[in-house]
């Protein structure tokens, strides 16, 4: 049995398109696994806080040397993390904001990638992800197109960006759907929406 990790980051609501494909491929999924279990935890709705100068001081100080002060610091930083390896897939729904994440999304993952819970530095100097065995499916929502060789695929920032830092934690299974050409007309558009919902299926069958 699977447990999924669903984490929406739109600030919009029913009319987000992260959204209605994060939930559409969920929806499938527990339909072809009734046995797994999803976790959801939506970030654009409830925003999750910047970390801060003693959040920043319990991160780095050993928890049982942490005063109580540290230790409040660094409360929902513990539970994000702690619900994060918990599972073992995550279904991330993203919209892209100025080539990149949304802020909110920004904040989860400086929250959740902790030194000595989901990576480590080795005796060498170097990193170790200790997210280990997991698969990420990311389904990104964009007004335009980004896909390669269009002449906007150099300004792609955000899927380089949740591929390496998902790798440095040790996620390297990953997979992309991106929803693109939001912002064009409704012809092109109804062509993006078949090719996320053909994703979609072809993602549950093989994921
Ligand atoms: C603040 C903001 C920044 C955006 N930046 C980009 C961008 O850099 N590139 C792009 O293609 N679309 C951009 N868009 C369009 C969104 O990616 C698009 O509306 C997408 O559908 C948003 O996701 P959602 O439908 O899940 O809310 C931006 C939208 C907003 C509100």
């Amino acid at each position: 049995m699977a447990h999924i990790l669903h984490i929406d980051s739109s600030p919009r609501g029913e009319r987000s398109f992260s959204r209605k494909f994060s939930g559409e491929f969920i929806t499938a999924w527990k339909n072809a696994h009734s046995g797994d279990k999803v976790t959801y935890r939506d970030i654009g709705h409830n925003t999750i806080p910047h970390v801060d100068e003693s959040w920043i001081a319990a991160a780095f100080t050993p928890p049982d040397a942490r005063t109580p002060e540290l230790a409040k610091a660094i409360e929902l930083s513990d539970t994000l993390v702690n619900e994060f390896l918990a599972a073992d897939r995550y279904v991330f729904g993203v919209p892209m904001y100025n080539f990149n994440v949304p802020s909110t999304l920004k904040a989860y993952i400086d929250q959740i990638v902790r030194v000595g819970r989901t990576f480590a530095v080795t005796e060498q100097g170097g990193f170790k992800g200790l997210v280990e065995g997991k698969k990420l499916l990311v389904i990104t929502a964009r007004g335009g197109d980004f896909s390669p060789g269009s002449f906007a695929a150099p300004y792609d920032y955000q899927e380089p960006y949740l591929r390496a830092i998902f790798a440095f934690v040790g996620i390297t299974d990953i997979t992309f759907i991106n929803v693109e050409n939001l912002g064009a007309g409704d012809e092109v558009r109804q062509q993006s929406f078949a090719k996320a919902h053909e994703a979609i299926a072809q993602a549950v069958a093989s994921w």
